[in-house]
């Protein structure tokens, strides 16, 4: 077997693993749905959304998204009938920006600054009353009411110091004060339960929200009843209550049922977090290029590749990127010579060597992109079909579809991602239940989402606040 055969094995997914992974996914929900208190970490984070929207809506509310790379402020113009217009504000945080690991306060000011550049930029009024924002927070958080948190570890390489622990809307609360903004904010949200929220606006029978991004996670509706962590609230619901639930997925899996390969493991050694995320660190866009870069350097090492030559793009870690991966895999179609033209631009070989990458170097690279980037389908594709699994009514009637709103770069841009996913999906389901299954792009989940969820509890802040 060559190297590059051995390591694309090592990439592999049997059906046994994506039956343990399925498995193994689904212990965690139950595990997760029974466990009262988050401490650090938690999974399976209750929403407190439980109503959604009919479609018929209307008036403006803001939405703020904050991701992994970054920020959007949108004021959400609801028009009825599932119609509706979004003005926004997009800034980025690079990796290096030093708000990711500063204090609390410029962090929030910033945030509050591009809110009040929105307000400004298109003439919202909040003389007479404050406008309702629904903050959508892609990361971990401990929820106790729609609007109420506790900010859990972040991640993507945000090291705010200081911000486990602390409240999510009263951070946002005092800056809005410091800066006098007049906004307040009704609804905390994580990104997946947006984007099934908002994807439920156009089609209500849309039962997961999936983000295959930056990073991934998913949502999905739990009878009340089945979540024991919300034992004393459970009378507050109807016996056949639904609610949304951020499964936090990213954080699930071990050594006990997750494939962790050789470049896994280095690649989470290496990690300023190790140990978390794991098997989001297997698929997500963040980690794509890493994993290719970690495993061509192998190949170079052994000679296989550049014929033994690192190029200046591989020396540092992280500097080999998903939408590189997604370059090369997308020129599949284009002549050989232009290829590889385009490959030899994208690499820098050090003076005097200047070392021209050949055939079998654009093959091979290609190849490794494949295997990585389906890998990290297939682990998609593991996560949707223990959601399914894990909502046993929509096996129920054979002629409805199962809807599944998706969000991210990973997912919308990746060349044949949907394909790749319903692939893994039909290898597991089969033809029948996979006819079935719609992977849809719910575009702005998280900022339409997160204003509808602010418009649905709107309300009750008001209530609140008496
Ligand atoms: C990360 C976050 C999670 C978020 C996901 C998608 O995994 O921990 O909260 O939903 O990224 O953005």
């Amino acid at each position: 077997m060559s190297s590059l055969d051995a390591i694309k094995s090592s990439f592999n997914l049997t059906k046994d693993q994506f039956q343990a992974i399925v498995n193994g996914f689904k212990q965690e929900y139950e595990q997760g749905l029974n466990t009262a208190e988050a401490k650090g970490l938690a999974t399976m984070i209750p929403s407190y959304v439980t109503r959604l929207p009919t479609g018929q809506e209307k008036g403006t509310f803001l939405a703020l998204d904050i991701g992994g790379s970054t920020l959007r402020v949108c004021a959400v113009e609801l028009l009825g009938q599932g119609q509706v217009k979004v003005n926004e504000v997009k800034r980025s945080i690079p990796m290096t920006d030093p708000l990711r690991t500063g204090e609390i306060e410029p962090f929030f000011d910033w945030m509050v600054d591009t809110v009040d550049l929105l307000l400004k930029e298109y003439h919202l009024d909040t003389t007479t009353s404050s406008l309702s924002m629904g903050v959508s927070w892609s990361f971990p958080i401990d929820q106790t009411s729609v609007s109420d948190g506790k900010i859990l570890r972040m991640g993507k390489g945000f090291d705010l110091k200081g911000i486990e622990g602390q409240d999510l809307k009263t951070l946002f609360m005092e800056a809005f004060q410091r800066k006098n903004v007049k906004v307040k904010v009704t609804a905390l949200i994580n990104d997946t339960v947006g984007v099934l929220v908002a994807h439920a606006y156009n089609d209500p029978k849309a039962r997961i929200g999936f983000i295959y991004g930056t990073g991934t996670n998913a949502a999905y509706p739990e009878k009340v009843s089945k979540m024991v962590k919300l034992n004393k609230d459970h009378s507050l619901y109807q016996d056949d209550a639904e609610m949304l639930v951020n499964t936090e997925i990213d954080i699930f899996g071990s050594d006990a049922y997750l494939p962790l390969n050789r470049f896994d493991r280095l690649l989470d050694a290496n990690h300023n977090q190790p140990e978390f995320q794991l098997y989001e660190k297997m698929m997500s866009g963040a980690y794509l290029g890493e994993l290719v870069r970690l495993a061509a350097l192998e190949l170079v090492k052994e000679k296989y590749l550049f014929d033994g030559h690192i190029p200046l793009e591989f020396k540092d870690m992280y500097s080999f990127e998903s939408s590189q991966l997604s370059d090369l895999e997308s020129r599949s179609a284009d002549a050989l010579e232009v290829r590889l033209q385009h490959f030899a631009s994208m690499f820098t070989f050090d003076t005097p060597i200047h070392y021209q990458p050949t055939e079998k170097d654009l093959t091979t690279m290609t190849e490794l992109c494949r295997s990585v980037a389906t890998r990290g389908a297939k682990l998609a594709g593991a996560a949707l079909a223990s959601l399914i699994e894990q909502q046993y009514d929509l096996f129920q009637d054979p002629k409805e579809p199962i809807v599944i709103g998706i969000n991210g770069s990973t997912f919308e841009l990746y060349p044949q991602m949907p394909d790749r996913i319903l692939t893994s999906l039909s290898d597991w389901f089969g033809p029948e239940i996979t006819d079935r299954i719609r992977l849809e792009v719910a575009r702005d989940g998280a900022g339409i989402g997160g204003a509808l969820i602010a418009m649905l509890y709107a309300h009750d802040e008001e209530d609140d606040d008496l």
